[in-house]
């Protein structure tokens, strides 16, 4: 059997060494692109409240959807198990919505799927998350972190109404 010639280990090795620099370049281009192009973040802590005392606190003492401009709203919303305050909330199309929320007890979760909103309700913590809904029709609401015996039951929904 032929020995492989000294050129031929030198391509062996670009072979590997070339897609190891790629790879990670390649991730970081990714990264770059979602987090500044797209948008696309993890959201940060918007501040601290006292989870035994939410109901003296704002905006969590009114939890509910507020108007806070044309088009723009903010809802205010409170995690427990196993509920969302509030559990319906109704925006007209093109409605451009923050999320402040906090969880009055133990950690859970809201994601509502296809409407760029994922973050997680931890006690003492609040979560803002701002998006936008463009089309008409009901979103669902989950808590996507697991709360204890009925998790699963604990959801609401996002109903995004025509313009009048
Ligand atoms: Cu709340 Cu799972």
């Amino acid at each position: 059997m032929r020995q492989g010639s000294g050129f031929t280990i030198y391509l062996y090795e670009l072979a590997w060494i070339l897609p190891s620099i790629a790879i990670p370049v390649g991730m970081l281009a990714a990264l770059l692109v979602t987090a500044f192009g797209a948008g696309i973040h993890v959201p940060s802590v918007a501040g601290r409240v006292d989870p035994a005392k939410l109901a003296e606190t704002v905006p969590f003492d009114t939890p509910g959807v507020v108007q806070t401009g044309p088009l723009s709203y903010e809802v205010r919303l409170v995690g427990q198990i196993w509920v969302f305050t509030p559990n319906e909330i109704r925006v007209p199309v093109g409605s451009t919505v923050v999320f402040v929320a906090t969880s009055r007890d133990v950690i859970h979760g809201l994601f509502i799927p296809g409407a760029n909103v994922n973050v997680m309700l931890i006690p003492g913590q609040v979560s803002r998350v701002k998006t936008r809904f463009d089309r008409v029709g009901e979103f669902f609401i989950a808590c996507h972190e697991y709360c204890g015996i009925a998790h699963h039951t604990m959801g609401g929904k996002v109903i995004v109404e025509p313009r009048s």
